[in-house]
C-alpha cells in the first residue's frame, strides 16, 4: 500500500507544481472543491487501473485532468450545455498546461459518455467515465444512491 501511495504522489507531483490546476481548489463541485473531486476520481482510477492491468499512469493522468476547468471557463447557464462542453474545455485545458497522449485525450473529452455522444475508446477511458459517475454520485448523495448507479453503469456497459 506504501508503494501505490507513492506512486500516486509521484504522477501527482507534477499537477501540484501547476499554479493553474491548483485553481480547482477554489471551485465548488459537488459540495467540495473541484480538486477535491478530480483526486477523488483519480486515485479510485489508479487503485482499479491495477486490478484490471490498465496504464496506470495514463488513467490517473487522464482522470486528474478529465474536470479541469474553472468557473471563469465555462457558462452554467445552461446546464445541458454544460454537461456536454465542460470536457471539451478540460481538454483545451490539459493541452495548454500538459503534455498529454492520446489515451488521456480519449479519457477527458469522452468521460461524460453517454451524454456526449462518442463511445470511449479505449477500456482506460471507460474506467475513469464509470469511476466518475460513482463518485458524483457518492459525492452528491453520499452512499447509498453511488452504490446504486455502480451497479446500474456496469449493467450499461456489459450490455453495449
Ligand atoms: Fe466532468
Ligand atoms: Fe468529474
Amino acid at each position: 500500500m506504501k508503494e501505490l501511495n507513492l506512486e500516486y504522489s509521484e504522477i501527482y507531483e507534477e499537477f501540484e507544481k501547476n499554479s493553474e490546476f491548483k485553481k480547482l481548489s477554489e471551485n465548488i463541485h459537488h459540495g467540495l472543491t473541484r480538486l477535491e473531486h478530480v483526486n477523488r476520481v483519480a486515485k479510485w482510477s489508479f487503485y482499479l487501473s491495477k486490478l484490471f492491468k490498465l496504464d496506470t499512469k495514463s488513467v490517473t493522468r487522464g482522470a486528474l485532468l478529465h474536470d479541469f476547468f474553472t468557473s471563469d471557463d465555462i457558462n452554467r447557464e445552461n446546464y445541458k450545455d454544460f454537461l456536454k462542453e465542460h470536457p471539451l474545455i478540460a481538454l483545451e485545458n490539459s493541452k495548454k498546461y500538459f503534455e498529454i497522449n492520446k489515451i488521456e485525450e480519449d479519457i477527458i473529452c469522452k468521460h461524460m459518455y453517454p451524454i456526449t455522444r462518442k463511445k470511449p475508446k479505449y477500456r482506460e477511458s471507460i474506467l475513469v467515465s464509470s469511476v466518475d459517475k460513482v463518485v458524483s454520485c457518492y459525492e452528491a448523495f453520499r452512499f447509498q444512491a453511488a452504490t446504486a448507479v455502480g451497479i446500474m453503469i456496469l449493467f450499461l456497459y456489459n450490455i453495449r
